[in-house]
């Protein structure tokens, strides 16, 4: 296993760099993760987070939502992600019923994740009925990145995945929950799929940076879903996804050329062969 040191190679990103870049009015750039071969390719193109999201319930092992996924499967993922970077900050999303439960039974499986991963630190979702659990978390050594607004372990709850934070009141609870979740010492909070205004309230009102995704350009990062930014994952097309890249088209394509030469005896030449 690789413990994320920044002792060797590229200065590793730390809770600190994360830090700096907000009080530097610098943007910070994230996106998901979930195998060591993308991992190392976002590493070198110079992003400065990594999160091991439980989205790959969805874009990776095909499920409707996140709900399935093990706290086992995310330690795995994680494992194969963190081998993959040497700058990046590595987190990983706690999955469904790893933290829900009670405190201590969270704050042991962050714990778990730390030691068999090698990852920088953990996300929750949730505001103030996580504030003890994120604080335990922290005071045992483990930074720990908040999730508020749309939070997809609570989807059923939510019945759909509309945006949240618009009615007065749960705009009021989203800020609430932000001060919370600073004050208990998250050093970084995701807000998704918030309106742009409440957003940017949220962002000034703390210290710590907001990440967001679907919540507008005014939160000191942004984070993505990777498959959506390439182009590969194509069930779902919000609107707050930007395609970088058309992915799913040149897997196609290619493997279309692949296969007709295979059947066509084209594969391999002799250069090919030994
Ligand atoms: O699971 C995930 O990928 C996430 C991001 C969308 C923030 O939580």
């Amino acid at each position: 296993m690789k413990i994320q040191t920044t002792t060797s190679g590229p200065k590793r990103v730390t809770t600190r760099t994360i830090a700096d870049l907000k009080k530097n009015r610098q943007a910070i750039a994230c996106l998901t993760a979930y195998d060591f071969l993308t991992a190392r390719l976002l590493d070198q193109a110079g992003i400065d987070l990594l999160l091991v999201g439980d989205s790959l319930g969805m874009v990776f092992q095909g499920h409707e939502t996140t709900i399935p996924v093990t706290l086992d499967q995310m330690i795995y993922h994680a494992l194969t992600v963190v081998r993959g970077v040497e700058r990046a900050m590595v987190i990983v999303d706690m999955p469904f019923m790893s933290y829900q439960a009670n405190d201590e039974e969270g704050f042991r499986n962050a714990g778990r994740v730390m030691k068999e991963t090698g990852a920088g630190g953990v996300k929750f979702e949730g505001g103030s009925r996580i504030a003890k659990l994120v604080d335990m978390t922290v005071r045992a050594g483990i930074p720990v990145m908040g999730h508020l607004g749309l939070t997809p372990q609570s989807i059923h709850q939510f019945g759909g995945y509309q945006p949240r934070g618009a009615t007065p009141e749960e705009a009021k609870r989203v800020l609430h929950d932000a001060k919370v979740l600073e004050e208990a010492g998250a050093f970084s909070l995701v807000l998704e799929k918030v309106p742009a205004e409440l957003a940017k309230k949220v962002t000034k009102s703390l210290k710590i940076p907001t990440i967001g995704i679907g919540a507008g350009v005014h939160c000191d990062g942004q984070i993505l879903v990777t498959p959506d930014v390439l182009g590969l994952y194509e069930d779902f097309h919000p609107r707050f996804v930007r395609k970088y890249a058309k992915l799913a088209d040149d897997i196609r394509a290619s493997i279309g050329n692949y296969v007709k030469d295979v059947k066509a005896k084209n594969f391999p030449g002799s250069k090919e062969s030994y």
